[in-house]
């Protein structure tokens, strides 16, 4: 692939065309170890990315195997921005940093207190020279390169607490490398073996949440290890896997770690230190919370752009603890929509097939071209993979279902071409019943939804929801 200058006009185009989908995957850096707008007390840096190949890392003294990248509006002048580059480098003693808007590259060396241009080019000759920056900062050369000498007046009280924040970064760091090792050591086809799932559909109450719970119920029942991730902020499946215990919001225990937090901080709240354990089915099923409060804080995490890939970096993390994820969304097209459908492999529109639906058929394929995939490309991630319109809440009158049905599905074939799945979940009274069932605790009635296994373990929509996960299971290879 190669770059053209042109196509950057501002500075985000810069950071997503030059350096994401160019420069860093070039110089040999996986999405996994770059880290994007990091703040590390009053310096905030556009890109840190790292070679760490060698564990532990150590960050008292040098870090050499890390880079700071920083991107500019293609009119800005570099010279402007040397400052502040050196500013970050000596104070986080990184030796590298590379500054460019687009028309212009450059890298500098930190020499003591001091930095040094060692490389320029043109943008428009990065193809030509791409092999000389990889060896000054590509991901296999810069742990390579000889120490530097450690400034001797290196003020320790700053240090001290960007070291803090760095070591942080680091341990992530080390965790993902060490995942690689350990899992490239035990099973090497396992390693990749973690399925996510969006199931989406813009339409409203087409049986989203009602497929997300039961197909999670049904695949843990098979012995899958599930994870379950609610991204509305109507919080539907939060509800509906007995997440709610509360009736009054004085004794919320959500609002302070949920969904959010994971896609707010790029190096805390992991999914482990969010998820909670739901009871709502047996085997236990982990769930990461949503919260009503997500509608509120959209605005901001809109504004920080690391948001977009926090939740591909932190599903990394658990490769290894999942078989299947699977991921509730809204009825809309915002970035509660964007995320998952960016984060997952495959995708499942529920769907009641009545016209409204279908109509939304076609923003959905549109969001799919021309946002989701587009953005997938750019982080080099193959497009997301359809498995289908799943047919949800049918009629299941005799009649609608030999002659009506059949029609339906053809026309979202033959005028969406999308295909649809061969399991029907049909409507029916205990699917709605088992996400509202309670208990009495003295004068309280608590609500404690169960999933439709644990509900109704004979109905004719346990069946269904078996029916599904083994589609499900043999689309995506695991079974
Ligand atoms: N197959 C079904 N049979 C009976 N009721 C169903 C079925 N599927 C869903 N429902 C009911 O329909 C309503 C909407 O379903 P659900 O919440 O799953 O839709 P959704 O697409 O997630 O909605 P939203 O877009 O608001 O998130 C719920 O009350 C649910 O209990
Ligand atoms: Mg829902």
């Amino acid at each position: 692939m190669s770059f053209n200058p042109d196509l950057c006009r501002n500075e985000s185009e810069v950071e997503s065309k030059l350096i994401v989908s160019y420069l860093l995957p070039k110089l040999g850096y996986g999405i996994e170890h770059w880290h994007q707008e990091v703040t590390l007390g009053s310096i905030r840096l556009d890109f840190l990315s790292f070679a760490a190949q060698q564990l532990p890392c150590r960050l008292d003294g040098d870090s050499s195997l890390a880079l700071v990248l920083e991107a500019k509006h293609p009119r800005q002048n570099l010279d402007r921005h040397q400052r502040k580059l050196r500013r970050y480098l000596t104070s986080m003693n990184v030796r590298y940093g590379l500054l460019t808007n687009a028309k212009e590259i450059r890298i500098y060396k930190r020499e003591g207190n001091d930095i040094k241009l060692v490389f320029k080019c043109w943008g428009s000759e990065v193809d030509d020279k791409i092999e000389e920056i990889k060896e000054l900062v590509g991901r296999n050369y810069l742990g390579l390169n000889p120490k530097p000498n450690i400034p001797k007046n290196y003020d320790n009280t700053t240090k001290s607490e960007t070291k803090k924040i760095v070591s942080n970064i680091l341990e992530n760091q080390a965790k993902l490398v060490n995942l690689e090792t350990e899992s490239n050591q035990i099973n090497q086809s396992r390693r990749n073996s973690m399925k996510v799932i969006a199931i989406y559909h813009n339409k409203g109450g087409v049986g989203k949440t009602t497929t997300v719970v039961n197909l999670a119920a049904a695949l843990s029942k098979k012995g899958y290890r599930i994870l379950v991730i609610d991204l509305d902020s109507q919080a539907n499946t939060t509800f509906a896997t007995g997440l709610i215990q509360f009736n009054d919001e004085q004794f919320d225990d959500i609002k302070d770690s949920y969904i959010y937090h994971v896609l707010r901080y790029d190096e805390y709240c992991s999914i482990p230190e969010v998820a909670r354990v739901s009871k709502f089915n047996n085997p236990e099923i982990d769930v990461v919370p949503s919260h009503i409060n997500l509608m509120d804080v959209e605005g901001e995490l809109n504004g920080l752009r690391s948001t977009q890939t926090a939740l591909i970096k932190k599903l990394k993390l658990v490769e290894e603890k999942y078989d299947v994820v699977l991921i509730d969304t809204p009825p809309s097209l915002n970035l509660y929509a964007f995320v998952p459908l960016v984060s997952a492999n495959y995708l499942i529109i529920p769907s009641d097939l009545k016209p409204f639906a279908n109509q939304g058929l076609s923003n959905v394929k549109n969001y799919l071209q021309r946002d989701v995939n587009r953005f997938r490309q750019m982080m080099n991630k193959p497009d997301i993979e359809l498995l289908g319109v799943l047919p949800c809440k049918i009629n299941h009158n005799y009649k609608f279902v030999q002659y009506t049905l059949p029609k339906q599905i053809q026309a979202i074939s033959r005028r969406y071409e999308i295909s649809v799945m061969e399991t029907i979940i049909f409507q029916r009274e205990e699917l709605a019943k088992c996400i509202d069932k309670t208990r009495e605790v003295g004068d309280l009635i608590i609500p404690e939804p169960s999933s439709i296994f644990d509900y109704a373990p004979d109905s004719a929509s346990c069946q269904e929801f078996e029916l599904l996960a083994n589609e499900v299971l043999n689309k995506i290879g695991l079974q």
